[in-house]
């Protein structure tokens, strides 16, 4: 069948929130993402990462069965979704579910009450898994409930409070009631809380909650119900680049085949939607053969199930587990496997869409399923116009990535997976950079077949994933071992021969080369303990199964739903129950997060005559530009101008320091990512594809200096003596940097007159933007054998990217911070901050102190192994204990330190949790666990009183309103929330009375950075002075009339011409550093607090659990103890990441590959710990800051490398036992490939280097 032979094009019908849409010109390259937000302005929906990594965009998809007349809700990615996909369909976004006009939903409503949003940017995106999954469980169990979340990212909660609210509507029990009582693990038991103060673990009232009515939801349209009970036709919908046709018969996809071989099948557009987006591949013709019922039968047969191609993962999931539960256990150790695979790849909305034939024919090297499915000899069924045939799935992987067994005419139909045979074991692994919602790096499919009732090797079959370009079957491996016992002699040789057979290629063309290696051969090792234990089982005279020490690796970690307390001092019960000051008040943004009414910036709608820019940026990291060729793109469609550093009028520089910050490059670039010119288009599409076709001249320029060794190796007036010893190696976060991208779209705006706008896509985002700086740290301790550090002498370099930006700043914050909470009498630091052509990093939460108190925390460790003492002893010993100084001679009190510290201990009863550890370590070879417990000071300050100047403006109006702002930044801390409080308690007047307006320079003029956790603090102070400068007028007022009301006295006072409008003003903290001398008073206060962690690893894979975390925190009085624990723990789940898993990679020539999150692991919901306790310490009191609180937003952070430490205590255990050196090495990430190499044994021995010296790696660390 031609193109031009199917029907005329359609209109698209499908439902919005109940509204019916009708769509004339469905463009098929068109995602819903990009109509709901454009089209129909319904903006709750974000865009994150646009290719289905984040669940940012999440929505809910109704469709109905006619055959069954059910009705199907799931959850997807509007990323990802084209409209054409959606003929007949019904979507449900945030908006549709409930919002402030209406009414909210108790989805929002509870996330927001629960305190579940900080920015809330990933908020409705949460809020609609959530609906989705009650829609259909309206008492789901907490396994649903964390399995619903796998996909959706948080950058700022650490999860836990969003947790909170989902447990709300789960039915089972939310404590683990691990107690002898019944009470949950975590009650902490009365002797620990202080008798004088009041604490309280409640940070919400469920009482408020309305109740969820399942009959309240919307409808599903009865129109699409009439539309699908109709015959179905052929629909064909033209685009402007692109042609969808959607056939409805097996015959029609088959003569579409055969008359464009080349056009993709597309069901979930999860492989074929990503390659168009981040690799330009392009299709003019796509074919949708999702509604063909030959592609989505379900067979039920003798000897196994027959699955239609089209069937979503999802569905093959369900009909998995139904099959395992009805059938024998021989029968199904095929399905189990699968089944294993299926429930860790990707997120649900992702595998609600995805097809299992998508998956098999794209045969990605990252596959989860291939390597299983092929190990297992499922069988595909393929049509074409040439008939039909079968073949075994393991046939297309024969001859490798060009294979051609499946010819482009061919469609595979269905997919048979067998039934499991006696003496059969099959089994299936894997090892992502995140335990879910993350790629493999390898996995495995393995099937062996015994003689009847003997350990003889009949039929084995091996098939890996993620070594080379496709999935790769160990053939020789297998053949030579048929006729084989199943013992250790076989073992050993099935490891050479199947390392010598799987060719992984060289590190100059891949990473990991030999993370994947060991990955290898430790899955043959486990599935070969597996198949033993097996045997045993079946036959235990004969058989001896594996050591009761080896059992523990055969059982992966799970994610469980975790448990929590969070532990607060409650106000005085003298306090007014009308002022918030020191109460869990829910974040003031909160329901509008949650509904997704909160408007940011891509939000606003548009203007008339809005442009578009899209900015071209230099693939080069030193080079000289020859030449900007833009004819091309200019005369794309739609194409306005293309702007240079030549359009720039004045001049094309922003100073932050005294080194200018070019805007676009001029004449040179000086790092990848590097801004060149731009495109103003009259959409954002058009604008990206002229982009494209700009073509920029390099002349190479040398040297490329990429990391701080090359910078060393090359020497320059100061470096040119220094000689490294790498002790650590930093890798850094994204931040985002926003300033440039407005100086664009204001230049343009005056060029154009008119407004431009620019959002960066993920992938430039983090091309462009700085991120946190990487160090490598040098250090010479000095201690005694009782543990006493007498001397340090610590070097720090910083890798500053290509300009200078806040890479001074960091480096002198490194040098402060970095004697954390010791006490080191003879101190000598530097810090070196080194140019390179990476993209100028810059300042993230904590900056400077995660880094270099890191490396601090690692000497202390290295002297415990050292001295045989343990690191808390250490940490103690070394601690400050008294009235004492810093090394730059400021004042501290450590009291609050060690109470933080010794609370801590107490809380997480470490000891006794540290001798369980050991027992657990005696007892399990495979598995090992770690605990580790890690104090900080966190110095507060920004060292200088200018940078913390604050000041506020506050109008009171005659009806006895309040209208409030301030020089703060909102970035999700709460602090409009906590400034809300403070103008409560100054006025006496309930928060309802109170409203903010954003914050602009046109209310207040030369606000400072909201940085280095000071927002609430200065701020706070500019607030209540001008709250108080408003009382003093309205005093005598007051005193005339006491009694009478609040809205009396404004009346009186507007009556009397007494002015209701006041500014505040705070100068600012007196902090100084004189650096000529080493001496000064940098920072106004410090924070303490302490953190315990405990975690378990598998030792042949890298993996890991975070089991426990116990964090004690002083932070003062809290002004909001649901805002500040948000803080701390929001803080720790990213120190979590900065510490174990953020790993930036670039090419040897200075670009980025980790540019979004399929390749960026950020914690997901599986990382955090499955028991998790935040207490603030008790009375404790700060005089420099209001209401004696201390700024939160940073301290919380460093916390995070407690979890490294543990990791550390859990690899010494295995070294120690395994007898290996007692001083290593390891560099933050802490990844699982670090983890796996640093539990050397028989498997990492066989790793050799064959690569010559010389030979280019694919990344480089920086
Ligand atoms: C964020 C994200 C995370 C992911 N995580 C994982 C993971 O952890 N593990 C994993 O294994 N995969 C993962 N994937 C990949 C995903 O499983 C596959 O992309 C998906 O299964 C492909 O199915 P689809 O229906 O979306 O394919 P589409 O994109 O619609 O099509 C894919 C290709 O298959 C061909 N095709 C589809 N059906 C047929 C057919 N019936 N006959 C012939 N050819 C056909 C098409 O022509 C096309 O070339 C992830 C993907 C994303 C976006
Ligand atoms: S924006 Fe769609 S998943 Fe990230
Ligand atoms: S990303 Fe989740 S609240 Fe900010």
């Amino acid at each position: 069948m031609s193109l031009q032979g199917a029907a005329g094009a359609e209109e698209l019908i499908f439902y919005v929130n109940g509204r019916k849409i009708i769509e004339k010109n469905a463009d098929p390259e068109q995602m819903l993402l990009s109509y709901l937000r454009k089209r129909l302005h319904l903006t709750g929906t974000k865009y994150a990462c646009g290719g289905g990594g984040c669940g940012a965009c999440t929505v809910m998809i109704s469709t109905y069965e006619p055959t069954s007349k059910k009705i199907r809700h799931y959850s997807a990615n509007a990323c990802l979704l084209p409209i054409c996909s959606l003929y007949g369909a019904a979507v449900t976004t945030v908006e549709g579910i409930g919002s402030t006009k209406t009414r909210v939903h108790p989805v929002q409503e509870r996330l927001a009450k629960c305190h579940g949003s900080q920015c809330g940017f990933c908020t409705p995106g949460m809020v609609m898994s959530i609906y989705t999954l009650l829609r259909n469980h309206p008492e789901p169990t907490s396994e649903q409930m964390i399995a619903a979340l796998a996909g959706n990212l948080c950058r700022c909660t650490g999860y836990r409070p969003i947790l909170d609210a989902c447990k709300t509507f789960c039915k089972d029990s939310v404590c683990c009631q691990r107690k002898a009582n019944g009470k949950c693990c975590l009650d902490q038991e009365d002797y620990l809380f202080d008798k004088e103060e009041k604490v309280s673990t409640r940070l919400f009232s469920t009482d408020e909650f309305q109740p969820l009515d399942p009959t309240q939801e919307l409808i599903f349209p009865p129109e699409l119900m009439r539309m699908a009970e109709n015959p179905p036709r052929t629909l064909v919908f033209h685009g402007e680049r692109m042609t969808w046709i959607s056939p409805v018969s097996l015959d029609e996809l088959l003569d579409l085949k055969a008359a464009h071989p080349n056009a993709p099948l597309v069901v979930g557009n999860t492989s074929v939607g990503p390659e168009m987006k981040f690799r330009g591949i392009f299709h003019p013709i796509v074919i949708a053969p999702a509604r063909i019922p030959d592609l989505n039968v379900v067979k039920c047969m003798d000897d196994g199930l027959t699955l239609g191609a089209a069937c979503s993962l999802s569905l093959v999931k369900d009909i998995l587990t139904n099959a395992i539960s009805e059938a024998p256990e021989e029968k199904t150790k095929v399905f189990c496997a699968v089944l294993q695979q299926l429930r860790t790849l990707g997120g649900e909305q992702i595998r609600n869409v995805a097809s299992l034939g998508g998956n098999i024919i794209s045969r990605k090297s990252t596959s989860d399923l291939n390597p299983i499915l092929a190990a297992s000899n499922c069988v595909l069924n393929l049509a074409s116009r040439g008939g039909k045939r079968q073949i075994p799935l393991s046939d297309i992987f024969a001859d490798g990535v060009d294979n051609n067994t499946i010819t482009p005419e061919e469609i595979l139909v269905s997919v048979h997976i067998p039934h499991s045979r006696k003496g059969e074991y099959v089994s299936a692994f894997r090892q992502a950079p995140r335990r879910e919602n993350a790629l493999p790096i390898t996995n495995a499919g393995m099937r062996v077949l015994f003689e009847d009732s003997t350990d003889i090797i009949k039929d084995l079959s091996i098939f890996y994933g993620g070594a080379v370009l496709t999935t790769t079957c160990a053939k020789q491996t297998c053949w030579t071992l048929i006729g084989r016992h199943w013992n250790e002699q076989m073992l050993d040789e099935a490891c050479k021969l199947v390392l010598k057979e799987i060719a992984v290629p060289g590190s100059s063309s891949g990473e990991k080369v030999d993370y994947k290696k060991t990955l290898i051969v430790s899955f043959f090792y486990r599935f070969f303990l597996e198949v033993l234990q097996s045997l045993k089982k079946m036959d235990p005279c004969h058989y001896l199964g594996i050591p009761m020490e080896y059992r523990s690796v055969l059982q992966d970690f799970q994610t469980k739903m975790p448990q929590s307390i969070q532990i607060y001092q409650d106000v005085k019960p003298s306090q007014s129950p009308q002022d918030p000051v020191g109460r869990p008040i829910m974040h003031q943004s909160g329901i509008k997060h949650a509904t997704g009414e909160a408007v940011y910036i891509d939000d606003l709608p548009s203007v008339d005559g809005e442009l578009f820019l899209a900015v071209v940026t230099s693939s080069r990291a030193h080079a000289k530009i020859v030449s900007i060729d833009t004819s091309e793109a200019l005369k794309g469609p739609g194409v306005f101008d293309i702007v240079t550093a030549q359009d720039v009028p004045n001049t094309n520089e922003f100073y932050y320091s005294s080194d200018p910050e070019i805007i676009f490059a001029r004449n040179k670039v000086i790092c990848v990512g590097q801004i060149v010119c731009a495109v103003v288009a009259d959409s954002d599409v058009h604008a990206k594809q002229a982009a494209a076709k700009v073509k920029i001249e390099y002349e190479v320029l040398e040297p490329v200096i990429l990391t701080i060794e090359e910078r060393f190796a090359l020497g320059d007036r100061n470096t040119s003596t220094w000689r490294l010893r790498v002790c650590l190696l930093f890798q850094k976060e994204r931040i985002k940097k926003w300033m440039c991208m407005c100086q664009h779209s204001i230049q343009q705006l005056f060029r154009t007159s008119r407004a431009v706008r620019l959002i960066l896509s993920r992938g430039d985002d983090m091309l462009i933007t700085g991120g946190r700086h990487p160090f490598i740290g040098k250090y010479k301790v000095g201690f005694m054998n009782d543990g006493r550090i007498r001397a340090v002498d610590a070097k720090y370099y910083i890798n500053g990217g290509c300009t200078p930006d806040e890479s001074v700043l960091v480096a002198e914050v490194s040098l402060l911070k970095m004697d954390n909470a010791y006490k080191i009498p003879n101190l000598r630091c530097w810090a070196y901050a080194c140019k390179t052509n990476l993209p100028s990093n810059t300042a993230f939460r904590g900056f400077g102190f995660p880094q270099s108190a890191l490396v601090t925390e690692t000497w202390i460790t290295g002297v415990a192994d050292k001295t045989g003492l343990s690191p808390e002893k250490i940490r103690e010993i070394n601690m400050y204990k008294e009235n004492e100084q810093t090394h730059f001679k400021q004042k501290l009190d450590p009291q609050n330190l060690i109470r933080c510290w010794n609370e801590c201990m107490k809380k997480s009863a470490y000891h006794s949790r540290k001798t369980a550890v050991n027992e657990f370590n005696k007892q399990n070879y495979w598995k090992k666990k770690g605990i580790a417990i890690v104090p900080m000071k966190f110095p507060f300050g920004l060292g200088t009183r200018y940078l913390s100047q604050a000041a506020a403006l506050v109008h009171i109006y005659t009806d006895g309103s309040v209208l409030l702002t301030h020089g703060g930044i909102e970035m999700g801390q709460g602090i409009h929330t906590k400034m809300i409080q403070v103008a409560s308690r100054e006025l006496n007047i309930p928060m309802s009375c109170i409203h903010f307006c954003e914050t602009s320079t046109t209310t207040v003029p030369n606000a400072c950075a909201s940085a280095g956790s000071a927002g609430t603090d200065v701020n706070g102070m500019a607030v209540k002075d001008a709250c108080q400068t408003l009382l003093k007028r309205l005093q005598p007022i007051i005193n005339k009339n006491p009694k009478g009301t609040w809205n009396d006295w404004v009346k009186e006072a507007f009556e009397q011409s007494v002015s209701l409008s006041a500014t505040g003003y705070f100068r600012g903290y007196n902090e100084n550093m004189d650096w000529e001398k080493g001496e000064g008073q940098p920072f106004t206060y410090f924070l303490y607090g302490a953190a315990c962690s405990e975690v378990e690893i598998n030792c042949l894979t890298g993996d890991h659990k975070n089991l426990r975390t116990d964090i004690v925190m002083d932070i003062g009085c809290s002004i909001n103890p649901a805002v500040d624990i948000g803080q701390i723990e929001g803080a720790f789940v990213q120190g979590i990441g900065l510490y174990t898993m953020e790993e930036l990679k670039y090419s040897p020539e200075g670009v980025l590959y980790t540019r979004g999150p399929d390749q960026y692991k950020i914690p997901a919901v599986c990382d955090i710990p499955e028991q998790f306790s935040v207490s603030l310490l008790s009375s404790s009191q700060n005089p420099y800051a209001i209401y004696a609180s201390k700024g939160i937003g940073e301290a919380g952070f460093f916390l995070g490398c407690s979890v490294f430490f543990a990791l550390r205590d859990a690899i010494t255990s295995v070294r120690n036992e395994r007898g290996l050196k007692k001083t290593f090495a390891l560099n933050s990430p802490l990844t699982a490939e670090q983890i796996r190499a640093g539990c050397a044994d028989d498997f990492t021995e066989m790793m050799t280097n064959d690569e010559s010296a010389s030979s280019t790696p694919w990344a480089i660390s920086v």
